[in-house]
């Protein structure tokens, strides 16, 4: 707040502090424009009328930089200076106040100001979140979608020397065919995967997770997930070892999504680990609930890529090592199921030595 009166900066300081606002009282327009460059205010409540430099130029002043320019400037005034007000409108002012003050409407148009700030801010935020939302969509669509173009030529190609009657070897040239239509096959699926996350992390961030939550067993779950990496997990010549406790323990889990976090870690190891090495997936019974760790001798993280690790679009110094596809999304989307369903889960792990994913649910 900027007023050449101490009366005034002392009334108005008592109502906002009152409400729990903090206020930074400045008595010149000199000392305002020192101090909001210390500390950026979320408004700033500014007498129009003040020896020396009055509130016009301060304000023309703080328009002319491009950081302060967006705090919002609300004009005090006294009801005589009323025409001037024009002028503060046009320098950039969102609003005035008139003196004496009245309490409820000074607060109530602090009030409105700042919620209209913050949703500014957000907006501007989400804009952004978007934006770098369809960058990612589309320049990885990108590269599957010329492979499939790739293909698709392939096959017209084929086809077209079958038609002409020039293919001497009709079984060869089957198998030709065969192979990029199961290529054309794989990165589509490859694409409605990367879609999918797109989707899912796009209505967990809107809160639209629908859950149907069922007494779910775990052992079932992991093996069906195991069964799903096989071929993926024979052509990199590893082994993934299932450490499951006798006994199964059930959780009140939507099983869907269970899958999908636990295929998310599994995929992970599997995708991070140098070919031929070992991957364990423990499932455990806890006094009250359950624990599924998954364990790889992959290249494991740093404490900085740890913090990072659940964030959206985190693709971090561990790279795919057999040509898979990284989006930095499947993280993001296991922590915001997880804790949809009253879940943990967390990483354990040294650069050099491996990492261990661990997800617990208590039972209920
Ligand atoms: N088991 C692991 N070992 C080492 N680094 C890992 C492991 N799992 C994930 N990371 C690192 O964390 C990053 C984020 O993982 P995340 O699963 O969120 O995305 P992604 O695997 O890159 O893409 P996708 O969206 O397809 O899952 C990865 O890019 C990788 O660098
Ligand atoms: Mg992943």
């Amino acid at each position: 707040m900027v007023d050449d009166v101490v009366k005034n900066l002392q009334v108005v300081g008592t109502m906002l502090r009152n409400e729990g606002y903090d206020v930074m009282p400045a008595g010149s327009g000199a000392q305002a424009l020192d101090r909001v460059r210390v500390r950026l205010p979320d408004l700033i409540l500014l007498d129009l009328m003040m020896p020396e430099m009055d509130g016009l130029e301060i304000c023309r002043r703080l328009k002319a930089d491009p950081v302060l320019r967006t705090i919002p400037v609300i004009f005090l005034t006294a009801s005589n200076e009323m025409e001037h007000l024009v002028n503060g409108f046009e320098v950039g002012a969102v609003d005035y106040i008139t003196k004496p003050f009245n309490a409820p409407e000074l607060l109530a148009r602090v009030r409105t100001h700042l919620e209209l700030k913050l949703a500014r801010e957000r907006l501007k935020e989400m804009n952004e979140e978007k934006n770098e939302f369809m960058g990612i969509a589309a320049h990885d669509s990108r590269n599957p979608l010329s492979a499939i173009k790739g293909y698709a030529e392939m096959v017209v190609e084929d086809g077209e020397a079958m038609v002409q009657g020039s293919v001497s070897d009709l079984t060869a040239c089957g198998q030709e065919l065969k192979a990029s239509g199961q290529r054309i096959g794989d990165t589509a699926a490859r694409m409605a995967e990367m879609v999918q996350n797109l989707l899912d992390a796009n209505r967990i961030e809107r809160g639209e997770m629908q859950l149907n939550l069922a007494p779910t067993d775990l052992g079932p779950a992991l093996n069906q997930i195991i069964e799903t990496q096989r071929s993926h997990v024979t052509a990199k010549q590893q082994t993934i070892h299932l450490q499951s406790e006798a006994t199964p323990v059930a959780v009140m889990l939507d099983p869907g999504v269970i899958v999908q976090i636990l295929e998310n870690l599994v995929s992970n190891a599997v995708k991070y680990s140098p070919l031929g090495r070992d991957i364990f997936v423990r499932l455990r019974k806890l006094p009250n609930g359950v624990r599924v760790e998954v364990q790889d001798e992959g290249p494991g993280l740093s404490v900085e890529d740890q913090k990072k690790l659940f964030g959206k679009f985190a693709r971090l110094s561990a790279k795919p090592t057999g040509g898979e596809h990284s989006t930095g999304l499947g993280l993001s989307i296991v922590k915001k199921m997880v804790e949809a369903m009253n879940g943990k889960v967390w990483c354990e792990s040294e650069l050099g030595s491996g990492a261990t994913f661990i997800v617990e649910f208590a039972a209920v």
